[in-house]
């Protein structure tokens, strides 16, 4: 046996099942396996490897009086993808399915030792995520994020919304603020969408009713926190002939608690999730928070929202609470106004979500008529002549609507107790972050 021989592992391939599926199978049966080394042990006449793939971990005992020589095992190391035959076998290691080998080919190169182990730096671990990801514990992190993904969609789609693929390049930022990349677009400028915003509003304007879009979204964010990419994947929602911004929370409760419950059937989670997630109204925040954690713009700090989140957890049991009605000064044009507070400082018809103190989605209804829309644009001493194409949608009718813009990554975080949003994507990107 020439353990190179390539093609015996393409044909061997070719019968191959999961590690995982052995449980469906009785012993003495012929296997073929393939995966990645985990550990290999030689003791005299007897090798054993552990063998691992996506769905778990096998012992494969090779004894020498099957293969006449076991001295191609010193030339193999840990982490080097292999294909085995062998027989299934009731075996004595406890920790283990046991595997009799009868054959083993190489699928590609020999492993060079890791640049990285358990004691390796963040950022290193990060230069070489394949690698990283290859411990069942931070891939897990991807198949939740898969598996959230995949019931937020189930959900949307369950209650009539359709999904739409909106452009990336823009001619104008839809967010606007600094935290927008520029690129060359032949002669001219273009910007990196920050958000599907306007289109998912063009999409109800439509007439489309009920919208989603899962994409990625691009913030110029020069700043390293635990929470900020600058490109994340945005879940964005938007529906027409809302009544307020209440119905857009109504929805998003219930595709929190769908898709959480979902995921509980599959990976062992713990959140305090309640029938209604509370909301409080910001006004009431003002209350609870310390000044200290109130932005000047009437804002909360990261901080505060972190603070807000221990209150709500003693007060309600809660792990998500929805911040309402926010003020003016600290939401951008679009969204809508609503009653004033008690002081007489506007408010928007908004909210944001938090999730154990962090911010996981902003949502609103927008201002859909025209005037009002003007006029905002110009309270906020933004340039009509850049939103001409924007407001342009609201001249020729439009229905009411609001939506919201939620972060899986954030969600994943939140969920799993992850200490930095990188950890929670398949790759990072962040102001230095540009490879792998
Ligand atoms: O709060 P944001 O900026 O809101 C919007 O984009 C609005 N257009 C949404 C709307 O429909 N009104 O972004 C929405 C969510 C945030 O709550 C957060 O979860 C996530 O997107 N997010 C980020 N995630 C990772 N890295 C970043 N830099 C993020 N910026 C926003
Ligand atoms: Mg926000």
């Amino acid at each position: 046996m020439n353990i190179y021989d390539y093609n015996k592992a393409s044909e061997l391939l070719k019968n191959r099942i999961k590690i995982k599926d052995l449980e469906k199978i009785e012993y003495e049966k012929e296997v073929v396996l393939a995966g990645w080394i985990i550990n290999i042990k030689i003791l005299g006449n007897i090798g054993f490897l552990i063998l691992r793939d996506k769905s778990g971990d096998v012992q494969i005992t090779i004894k020498k009086d099957i293969f006449g020589n076991i001295d191609f095992l010193k030339d193999l190391s840990a982490h080097t993808f292999i294909v085995v035959r062998g027989e299934y076998i009731k075996g004595i290691a406890k920790k283990y399915k046991e595997i009799l080998a009868k054959e083993i080919y190489l699928l590609g190169n020999i492993a060079k030792p890791l640049p990285i182990d358990e004691n390796s730096s963040f950022e290193k671990r990060l230069d070489y995520r394949w690698i990283d990801l290859r411990d069942p514990k931070k891939s897990i992190v991807i198949d939740i994020f898969s598996d959230s993904i995949k019931h937020i969609r189930e959900f949307l789609y369950e209650n009539d919304f359709i999904e739409i693929f909106s452009p990336k390049i823009l001619g104008y930022p839809s967010e606007g603020g600094a935290e927008v990349f520029e690129v060359k677009y032949f002669e001219k400028t273009a910007y990196l969408a920050q958000s599907p915003q306007f289109y998912k509003q063009l999409a109800i304007i439509a007439g489309f009713e009920r919208v989603f879009e899962i994409a990625p979204a691009f913030r110029a964010e020069p700043s390293f926190t635990s929470r900020h990419l600058t490109e994340f994947t945005s879940v964005d929602i938007e529906m027409g002939y809302i009544s307020s911004h209440h119905d857009i929370m109504d929805l998003e409760e219930k595709m929190i608690k769908y898709t959480i419950e979902k995921l509980k059937e599959k990976y062992n989670i713990e959140v305090s999730l309640k029938n209604k997630i509370p909301r409080i109204k910001m006004e009431e925040v003002y209350e609870i928070l310390d000044k200290k954690y109130i932005k000047e713009n009437g804002d909360i700090s990261s901080e505060g929202e972190k603070v807000l989140g221990e209150y709500v957890k003693k007060e309600y049991d809660s792990d998500f609470v929805f911040i309402t009605d926010w003020p003016w000064t600290a939401r951008p044009f679009y969204h809508m106004k609503g009653e004033p507070m008690k002081d007489g400082r506007e408010t928007t018809k908004s909210f944001d979500l938090l999730f154990k103190g962090l911010e996981i989605t902003t949502g609103s209804q927008r201002e859909h008529r025209y005037n009002i829309l003007i006029e905002q644009i110009k309270q906020k001493g933004l340039n009509i002549d850049n939103l001409r194409f924007f407001v342009e949608f609201f001249e020729y009718g439009s229905p009411p609507m609001g939506g919201f813009g939620f972060g899986p990554a954030r969600f994943v975080k939140q969920l799993l107790n992850i200490e930095n949003i990188k950890e929670a994507v398949f790759i990072a990107r962040d102001p230095k972050r540009l490879f792998p």
